[in-house]
């Protein structure tokens, strides 16, 4: 059986226990292209770079420094994430240590170059940002970050134009802003249509449905890419499907768990170039990653599982 069928078996199975879905990832010897093939991947807009569609947070989750038991959960998760062909990583210096944690177990694994490394800038100044983006840098243990975006967009302008000279000069790959509520969106909206914003980050989910009434139009035309936050709405969507059933049909959109039908309900909007579900369970980024595989909803699937999301 090919490595990717093992991985994809792994995750319809639902296997428990760290050591099990270690010791298969562990056993794929394959070279990471073939072993890869056919996962989905999206292309950055303004590069035609491509990034698997399915990327890992880190807010509270890795915030793990102190603590040896939840360190080693965060590792596994980390090396099952990038064992599966996961590279977008997502921080902030607001999620406590976070950036360090990332930073030292990218290290350890020895996996830093397969990585896609995106943080924030969450201050206010200009003198501020520059030295609160120089400590991330260091944390993250990386001679350049791959995206730098302004957090909730806190002092906006004043970073954006830190980060333009930093993308001039090589020190960041790719600029960004973020927000993770609907009240934000017109902002957001605004800063888009400038046409420079390389990433957007907002949230969508079936819960929070509201960034595809404008905005995802408004980041296509401008060529912006878009990551999405919050997929499961912080957690709160397995709490309204607990208990209840897949549907028989999640089968037709190729999803084997709640998080694989979320997920590819998030992924089937074409302005969506990657979802980041934040984790420190190896078994969950495994499921996440099953989501890059099979076929995706099309638009009456999609109308089918929202009118169901939506009466439980
Ligand atoms: N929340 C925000 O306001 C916010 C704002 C801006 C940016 N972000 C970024 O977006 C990322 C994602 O948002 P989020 O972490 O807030 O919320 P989320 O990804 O919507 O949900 C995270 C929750 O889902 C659970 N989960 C993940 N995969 C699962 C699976 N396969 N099966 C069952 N449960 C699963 C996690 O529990 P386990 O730990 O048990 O897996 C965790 O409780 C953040 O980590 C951060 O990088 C978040």
């Amino acid at each position: 059986m090919d490595s990717r069928r093992t991985f994809l078996k792994m995750v319809g199975l639902k296997m428990v226990g760290l050591k099990t879905a270690g010791a298969l990832l562990g056993a794929l010897v394959m070279p990471a292209e073939s072993r890869w093939q056919g996962l989905l991947e999206r292309s950055i807009p303004k590069t035609g770079e491509a990034l698997p569609a399915v990327g890992l947070g880190t807010w509270q989750v890795f915030d793990v420094a102190g603590d040896a038991k939840e360190l080693a959960q965060a590792k596994e998760t980390l090396r099952v994430f990038a064992d599966g062909g996961g590279r977008m990583v997502d921080s902030s210096p607001m999620y406590g240590s976070s950036e360090q944690v990332t930073g030292q177990l990218a290290a350890d694994l020895g996996i830093r170059p397969k990585l896609f490394v995106a943080t924030k800038v969450w201050t206010s100044g200009r003198q501020a940002g520059i030295r609160q983006m120089e400590d991330s840098i260091r944390k993250l243990r990386v001679d350049r970050l791959d995206l730098m975006q302004v957090h909730n967009l806190v002092d906006a302008q004043t970073h954006l134009a830190t980060l333009r000279d930093w993308k001039a000069a090589g020190r960041i790959r790719y600029l960004g802003i973020t927000h993770y509520h609907a009240g934000a969106h017109g902002d957001l909206e605004q800063l888009v249509k400038k046409g420079d914003i390389d990433f957007l980050q907002v949230n969508y989910s079936l819960a929070e449905p509201e960034a595809e009434r404008r905005l995802f139009g408004a980041a296509a035309e401008a060529g912006t890419a878009v990551i999405v936050n919050r997929p499961f709405a912080e957690g709160a969507m397995f709490r309204r499907v607990r208990a209840k059933p897949l549907p028989e049909w999640a089968k037709e959109a190729g999803a084997a768990s709640w998080a694989q039908l979320f997920l590819k309900w998030i992924l089937a909007q074409p302005a969506v170039t990657c979802a980041i579900p934040g984790t420190r369970n190896p078994r969950h980024v495994a499921d996440n990653l099953g989501a890059l595989s099979g076929p995706l909803p099309d638009a009456a699937l999609r109308r089918r599982m929202a009118e169901h999301f939506n009466s439980l």
